[in-house]
């Protein structure tokens, strides 16, 4: 068990050696540590680590699956990801919206992303990176990946 004053992301980084889940604000306004509970995109800085016990947590680290998922491959080919830093909670935030919604529109990718910062690429490479995505992860699911 953890210690009950500390936050998920203190936990997936400093006890679980998580570090891809990355520590920006802390006030949940940047969106760099967002991480996946339970199917809901949540902000890891905002939620106390024992609110996740027996829960289930998608770090950045969880994604790839023997190779590197769809989104993490189209960020990595469009430009997707700079300097990298907001790279886990934007890849994140746009699993979260593919689970949900498979086939988004340019406005709803952009809608989904809203709560996550980038001050490398503009957001355009993003937006385009996600739905370069979508294609690939609709053939996964239909070969029964759940990723
Ligand atoms: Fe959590 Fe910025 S570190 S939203
Ligand atoms: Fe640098 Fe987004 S790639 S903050």
């Amino acid at each position: 068990m953890f210690a009950p004053y500390k936050t998920l992301l203190e936990v997936l980084r400093e006890d679980l050696n998580h570090t891809g889940t990355k520590h920006g604000c802390e006030l949940g306004e940047c969106g760099a540590c967002a991480v996946i509970l339970d199917g809901d995109l949540v902000l890891s800085c905002l939620v106390l680590a024992v609110e996740s016990d027996g829960r289930d947590v998608i770090t950045i680290e969880g994604l790839a699956d023997g190779e590197l998922h769809p989104l993490q491959k189209a960020f990595a080919k469009l430009g997707g990801s700079q300097c990298g830093y907001c790279t886990p909670g934007m890849i994140l935030a746009a699993k979260a919206l593919l689970d949900r919604t498979p086939n988004p529109t340019h406005d709803q990718i952009r809608e989904a992303l809203s709560g996550n910062l980038c001050r490398c690429t503009g957001y355009l490479q993003i937006f385009d990176s996600v739905a370069a995505a979508i294609e690939e992860i609709g053939e996964r699911r239909r070969s029964g990946k759940t990723k």
